[in-house]
């Protein structure tokens, strides 16, 4: 069965990136299938940890097949794209290395946050850099590595790209429609994700509201406690908030992109996009 048919291959943005930067040699055009290898794995893994039944607008490979094929699955494709980054210079496979290790940190640290309501925007960054932005880092610094270009900012560049990236999708998974999104929405607080918008909200919100906030955590809503907290979102305006904190590591990447058309026209749309 070719990949294709067993999983959407999404947008491809770590590829597309890659690409831009190094250009469409051999070598460039293996860099690019590595890493979507690799992060191909960590949503099969990830599905099965978050028991998601929908990704990318189809179901799951752990929802059609079973956990233990998306796992393997995983697998075999996570060491398919070790054996190919063996053939890699140092510099490369000791930055993808490293990412792939704080990849896994980073969802350790997800699913420890996900236990007890999380209020610190600290620990919030810390493990998105490393569950999102970390791989996007590598692939931007490992272009440069094989096109000779300034590494120091290209990896600037993919690790603001990358945390915007991630706070857009966890507002999305508040704003965004199920059609728009391509997966189910108003999961993470549900799951105990305290996401961007839920931490800023909590650190306006007087001590009622913040009471109110706290039972909520980890509950399916009622429409009265929806409306509430929605209007709490309104009140604090935690949405726009959480878009300008996007905005903001967006300019920064914005200034170490190169000048390069393509990575610049991407940024825009990472804000803008609904899916
Ligand atoms: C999706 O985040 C998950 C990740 C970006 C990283 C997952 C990493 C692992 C499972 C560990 C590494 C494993 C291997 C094989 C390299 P999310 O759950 O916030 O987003 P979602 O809503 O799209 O699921
Ligand atoms: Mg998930």
């Amino acid at each position: 069965m070719p990949l294709s048919d067993l999983i959407s291959t999404g947008k491809m943005i770590r590829a597309r990136l890659i690409l831009a930067i190094a250009g469409t040699s051999i070598k460039a055009i293996k860099l690019s299938a590595i890493i979507e290898m690799i992060h191909f794995a960590s949503l099969l893994h990830d599905d099965v940890i978050d028991d998601s039944d929908m990704r990318r607008g189809e179901r799951t490979v752990s929802f059609r097949f079973g956990n233990k094929r998306a796992i393997m699955f995983g697998d075999l494709l996570y060491s398919k794209a070790y054996l190919e980054l063996s053939n890699f210079e140092d510099k490369v496979v000791k930055s993808i290395s490293s990412a792939v290790c704080s990849l896994s940190l980073g969802e350790i640290l997800d699913e420890e946050l996900s236990e007890k309501f999380n209020s610190s925007s600290h620990l919030y960054m810390d493990m998105i850099y490393k569950k999102t932005a970390s791989l996007i880092e590598a692939s931007t610094y490992c272009a440069g590595v094989i096109s000779h270009k300034d590494t120091d900012k290209l990896k600037e560049y993919g690790k603001n790209v990358g945390l915007a990236f991630q706070i857009v999708d966890d507002i999305l998974d508040i704003t965004a429609s199920e059609e728009e999104f391509k997966k189910p929405v108003i999961q993470d607080f549900k799951n105990g994700k305290c996401t961007i918008s839920y931490i800023y909200l909590y650190n306006s919100c007087n001590n009622q509201e913040k009471a109110f906030v706290l039972s909520c955590f980890k509950k399916k809503l009622n429409k009265i406690e929806g409306n509430k907290i929605t209007s709490l979102f309104e009140k604090y305006d935690s949405i726009k908030y959480s878009y300008k904190v996007a905005n903001d590591l967006i300019k920064i990447a914005k200034n170490n992109a190169l000048n390069d058309e393509f990575l610049i026209s991407i940024l825009d749309k990472i804000i803008k996009r609904v899916s």
